[in-house]
């Protein structure tokens, strides 16, 4: 069931923001791959031109926070999510600004657009929002499937603790791996507010305060929000939604990606443009947030 609605896609925009470094990641991938097969510049050329294979496509567009920029900034982008409340609102913004944007309301596992795409990518670690493996896997074959021949997938995800690091380690039994250290992401307590709301929002004459909580249990992150709503200073009403992240293991989602004809990966961690080597993974994250991993991966020339 997709959460993103309610007072959660109601307030998007004032609970989540994309940093100028997410925004400046996936753009680069755009605009090379899109570069490269003649399509950027000249918005929405290749609908111009009859052809359904139109450029890029994310994954969980939301409220267009990366989408109508890159929209904005010349690139012909689809999006898809899943929630009718943010398809509403992002092509409402979008339309707002003059922009004329594709928003297909469709789940992730069961994708079925009527073009292929150069360049895919999937923001927020919306792929841990596959909780089990059997939709990973329908995810990344549809992806695959939605990908021109050498066409790119970018795919964010939660840096995963080192138990699952560990448990990959003794997997293995032929290699060596160098563990993480990062031992004190006790997220259990971290991001706890007990006290003080992490926002006050108010839109007409409603106030709303909202709490959030993270946790940590079976291999899942869990972001609960409390929203308290007040009309004239009484409380009027009190929603809690919750979003979880299912953690896999990179080397999984790798073997995965191979499996649906998705190659030749490329690691990177917390949107730097340094590739980063997964299987020398000896460097420990420092703070109480996650990390996010990111791989970009590319469709085989033949299946
Ligand atoms: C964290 S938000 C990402 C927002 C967006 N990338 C942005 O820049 O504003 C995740 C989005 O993924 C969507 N989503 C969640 N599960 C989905 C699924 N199974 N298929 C498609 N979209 C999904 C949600 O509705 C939500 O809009």
């Amino acid at each position: 069931m997709n959460v993103f609605t309610g007072f959660i896609a109601d307030y998007y925009d004032d609970l989540f923001s994309v940093s100028e470094d997410e925004y400046t990641f996936y753009k680069s991938f755009l605009a090379k791959n899109n570069h490269k097969h003649g399509c950027f510049s000249g918005v929405q050329q290749g609908r111009e031109n009859g052809s359904l294979d139109t450029c890029s496509l994310e994954i969980g567009s939301g409220t267009g926070q990366l989408l109508i920029g890159y929209a904005r900034e010349g690139f012909a982008v689809d999006g898809v999510d899943s929630s009718l409340p943010m398809v509403e609102q992002c092509t409402q913004k979008a339309l707002n600004q003059g922009l004329n944007v594709t928003i297909y309301q469709q789940s992730m596992d069961s994708l079925d657009l009527p073009g292929r795409y150069h360049t895919i990518y999937l923001p927020s670690c919306i792929i841990q929002m596959a909780h089990n493996e059997a939709t990973l896997r329908r995810v990344i074959r549809g992806v695959s499937r939605h990908l021109v021949p050498g066409g790119r997938v970018v795919i964010s995800m939660l840096w995963p603790r080192n138990g699952i690091l560990q448990k990959e380690a003794r997997d293995a039994d032929s290699r060596e791996h160098t563990m993480c250290q990062h031992t004190s992401c006790d997220h259990s307590a971290c991001e706890h507010r007990a006290g003080d709301p992490y926002r006050v929002l108010s839109k007409h004459d409603t106030v709303i305060e909202v709490y959030r909580s993270m946790g940590i249990k079976d291999d899942c992150v869990s972001c609960t929000y409390r929203f308290y709503s007040y009309k004239g200073g009484a409380l009027h009403q009190q929603v809690t939604q919750r979003l979880q992240w299912r953690l896999y293991s990179p080397r999984m989602i790798s073997n995965m990606l191979t499996e649906e004809s998705l190659i030749s990966h490329t690691w990177y961690k917390d949107y730097q443009r340094k590739a980063f080597d997964l299987d020398s993974c000896t460097q420990s994250v420092d703070g109480p947030r996650e990390t996010v991993l990111l791989v970009v991966a590319q469709k085989a020339l033949v299946e």
